[in-house]
């Protein structure tokens, strides 16, 4: 390995596309994928290679894909090409922010969300011997893709469809548009793009054909076609996304996590699951979920923006939603929701319950129906229960409120005040029982509704 300084890296991602085919009011680049727009995708394949500047060409709905784009990146660059005249014509709106860098350019696209950093990487690996490299592969179909014409090693030319004669229609290695040189040449190409073509747009491909009549030395680096993959239509952005679903559950399993019915769990882009995590049937993880080693996620559960620690246990049917931590060992039970709560080690809450804006110490147990009233119309309020309480069934926690250490509260109690610690809340009516009153009423209903039939 050489120790000598990798180059700058600038990525120019092409998001200027209106995406008729979506029909769809957003901008094609921020459907999303497993939680996060297609953009983002894009953006952290490329963020792998530390790059020093990311510029984002934007046309279509550009204020929206701006605060998308700084939302994961706050120093992506925003350009915007007002017509959208062509690939070339597109990285051409970056000359102005690409002022002043030195190093390796690349350009990426928005709506093309699996290019893997390690593909990249040996892009740039291949610069070392070549002025510009084309990312190609070879297509099952190759439809209407660029052709890649080769001589030997040698990446002579890329021949868009429209141009292509039947002899170079044959060929399947095709262009994914993924393209790697150093910036300034890049720059210095695209100027001498034309768009004197059948389509008469700016090629961007035309480059390769440029740098060729300099006798530069081009070529293309190979990938799978599932890492090309792109976004035009609503079927293809389900195709996407069944791909990459596919891909975490094949990754889930491979780090050693079980999952019993791996088609029916969905995962996050940012999904991590310790190893000797089980994960039961019908499963949905949104964004922001950990589950620690050896946690038991049961079927039927929704889990966002949460932690699970080792040893908890999560449903069948429960809704973890963000902001709810849970410690080693908790149990959650059927029907219950977590929101913003802290539940300490081994606390149990297993059946019909709601928790928000909570936290319950080590050990406490929380009887069937409770529900933790958080909410006043304006404000939220939180509820604080202490290490070993007791909370009876069908208690209304009427937050603020705070139980202490070891309290319990009566069923049916509706607490409105704090309790101490070791106390016994009991707040509900005194029940009262009245001899053979329930006899002598039915008669008296019976004894009505025959009247009634008679008349
Ligand atoms: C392009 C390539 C083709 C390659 C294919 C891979 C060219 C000339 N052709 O064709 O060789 O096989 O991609 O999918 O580059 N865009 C802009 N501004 C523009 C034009 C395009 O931002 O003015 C963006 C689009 O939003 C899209 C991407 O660039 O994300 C590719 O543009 P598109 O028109 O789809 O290119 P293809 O015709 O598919
Ligand atoms: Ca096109």
């Amino acid at each position: 390995m050489s120790n000598a300084p990798a180059a700058p890296v600038a990525l120019i991602l092409l998001a200027a596309g209106q995406g008729t085919r979506m029909k769809s009011d957003l901008p094609k680049v921020l459907h999303r994928i497993a939680g996060a727009p297609l953009l983002h995708h894009a953006m952290l394949a490329g963020a792998a290679l530390e790059p020093d500047r990311t510029i984002i060409v934007s046309g279509h709905g550009a204020a929206e894909v701006e605060a998308a784009a700084q939302a994961l990146d706050p120093g992506a660059e925003v350009v915007v090409q007002a017509d959208q005249l062509g690939t070339a014509h597109a990285v051409d709106q970056a000359r102005a922010a690409l002022e002043g860098f030195a190093g390796n350019a690349i350009v990426l696209y928005g709506d093309t969300p699996f290019i893997r950093p390690e593909t990249l990487a040996a892009m740039l690996a291949a610069r070392a011997e070549n002025a510009v490299v084309v990312l190609g592969f070879e297509a099952a179909d190759p439809g209407r893709y660029g052709r890649l014409v080769m001589k030997g090693a040698t990446l002579e030319r890329i021949v868009e469809f429209k141009e292509a004669t039947d002899k170079e229609r044959a060929i399947t290695f095709c262009n994914s548009g993924v393209i790697c040189a150093d910036s300034a040449l890049l720059l210095d190409l695209i100027s001498q793009v034309s768009n004197d073509n059948a389509a008469g747009e700016y090629y961007l491909t035309d480059i390769v054909a440029l740098a060729r009549a300099r006798a530069l030395p081009v070529t293309a680096v190979r990938c799978t076609e599932a890492e090309t993959m792109g976004v035009n239509s609503r079927a293809e952005l389900a195709a996407a996304e069944a791909a990459y679903q596919a891909s975490r559950r094949a990754e889930a399993i491979d780090d050693g996590v079980t999952l019993q019915a791996p088609d029916t769990v969905h995962f996050s882009f940012d999904t991590v699951i310790g190893r000797d995590a089980e994960i039961e049937p019908n499963v949905i993880f949104g964004p922001g979920v950990t589950v620690e080693t050896g946690a038991r996620i049961r079927a039927f559960s929704h889990l966002e923006g949460c932690h699970v620690s080792r040893g908890a246990i999560v449903g069948p049917y429960a809704r973890l939603r963000p902001g709810a931590e849970l410690a080693e060992d908790v149990r959650i039970g059927n029907f219950v929701e977590i929101k913003n709560a802290q539940i300490d080690e081994g606390a149990k809450v297993n059946h019909l319950t709601y928790i928000g804006d909570a936290s319950i110490g080590a050990g406490a147990n929380i009887g069937a129906g409770t529900v933790t009233c958080n909410y006043d119309g304006v404000f939220k309020h939180r509820t604080e229960i202490g290490a070993h309480a007791f909370i009876g069934s069908d208690t209304m926690l009427v937050a603020p409120v705070k139980i202490g250490e070891g309290a319990m509260t009566a069923t049916g109690s509706v607490i409105t005040g704090d309790v101490p610690a070791g106390a016994m809340a009991v707040a509900r009516a005194r029940q009262e029982n009245k001899p053979g009153f329930a006899t002598r009423f039915m008669q008296h209903l019976r004894d009505l509704k025959q009247a009634r039939t008679r008349e």
